[in-house]
């Protein structure tokens, strides 16, 4: 299979055959990698990280994997590049994709501004674009799930149920991408899929509707219910995480300064703090299936989404799960990316233009307006 220069964009956007040979070019990486061969895969290659947002796991699996093909990640903040004095996507998207080979940006913390951030920079480009998190999905992360799912349960998932769920924390009001990225794979890989979370807390339209249709595909389940310990009850798998309020989060878009956003970031909070019942602990466990794995993205909030006995527990595998990340990290940057010249191998079906991919966002930015403003009128009632 040839995937060079594709975008990793969402998992939506590729085909189970083409995931699944992500999966296994990530076992086989993980393998070389404990037995320490070689896999100068991507040599002398440069990918940029360009990071909207704070990262422990995601910069490092892609600078150390960088590093473990062969190839040189260069660490972005993007307050410290013309990006914070108006540099545009397509801008940004030609100059570095005309110095190296790939692009990864997370953009996470606004619904409907990063994911047609990414997709503006992919559409200026003939480097991949991949995605290290941004609003609709995070797809480095979903993938090392899955990985880590099947190295416990094996690859037959059928009839095997996950509980994702939505957990109290005080720390930030997450984005809303892990939640969303695991609905819509998990349900296209056999597992069904029960999502539970407070009336305040709901996901994207957008990602709700590809739930259903790829479990109507795939023949699996998916089902919404409004508590914890429903989902949990006789899960295989249970995820539960906190993300941030979504009319709230989608407030977001409008607003222009640091002091707008720290005071939004305290509404999230003060609405997060409604729910501190909505903790992963022992006896919540005790619903799950006897064998059922507790993971968690991380990072956690110990004490509030989950207790220490639960992520330190035997049934924890988020140490492994982060682990994953490196692995399927490297599959996804030595499948995408491809030395010069382009034109030689360049499989992709015609870009979209920045032209249609400026259309889409706009189409996400009004969606998102109508929401917040549908959220405001609503809180002044
Ligand atoms: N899970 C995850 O994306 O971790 P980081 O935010 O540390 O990258």
């Amino acid at each position: 299979m040839n995937l060079k220069g594709r975008d990793y964009i969402e998992t939506q956007d590729f085909t189970v055959e083409e995931l699944e040979y992500l999966l296994k070019l990530s076992a086989k990486l993980k393998d070389d990698f404990r037995k320490g061969r070689p896999t100068q895969l991507l040599p002398n290659q440069t990918a940029f990280l360009l990071f909207f947002d704070k990262s422990t796991r995601t910069r490092n699996a892609f600078e150390a994997g960088a590093t473990q093909l062969g190839a040189h990640a260069h660490f972005l903040d993007s307050s410290a590049t013309q990006i914070s004095h108006g540099e545009t996507a397509e801008d940004t998207g030609i100059i570095l994709g005309s110095m190296g080979h790939g692009i990864a940006i997370r953009h996470d913390l606004i619904p409907g501004a990063g994911n047609s951030y990414m997709r503006q920079v992919a559409a200026a480009t003939d480097v991949p674009v991949i995605n290290m998190q941004c609003d609709i999905d995070h797809p480095t992360q979903t993938l090392a799930d899955l990985l880590t799912i099947r190295e416990t349960f094996g690859k037959n998932l059928r009839g095997r149920k996950i509980a994702v769920s939505w957990a109290y924390a005080p720390s930030y009001a997450k984005p809303l991408s892990v939640p969303q990225g695991l609905i819509t794979l998990m349900t296209r890989f056999g597992l069904d899929v029960t999502l539970a979370m407070p009336p305040e807390f709901k996901l994207m339209d957008k990602c709700m509707e590809d739930a259903r249709r790829n479990a109507a595909a795939a023949g699996t389940k998916f089902e919404v219910v409004d508590n914890m310990d429903d989902a949990f009850e006789n899960a295989d798998i249970v995820y539960p995480k906190s993300w941030g309020a979504f009319d709230l989060m989608c407030e977001r878009l409008d607003l222009k300064t640091q002091d707008q956003l720290r005071k939004n970031e305290e509404e999230c909070l003060k609405l997060n703090a409604k729910y501190k019942d909505w903790i992963c602990d022992e006896r919540r466990m005790k619903l799950a299936k006897k064998k059922a794995i507790y993971m968690h993205c991380l990072p956690a909030d110990r004490g509030n989404e989950v207790t220490d006995a639960v992520i330190d527990g035997p049934q924890s595998v988020v140490f492994p799960e982060a682990e994953n990340r490196l692995h399927t990290a490297k599959a996804i940057m030595a499948a995408t990316m491809r030395e010069r010249p382009f034109e030689k191998y360049d499989p992709r079906p015609k870009k979209k233009t920045a032209k249609a991919a400026k259309k889409a966002a706009k189409a996400v930015k009004a969606k998102a307006a109508k929401s917040a403003k549908k959220a405001k009128s609503a809180k002044k009632k």
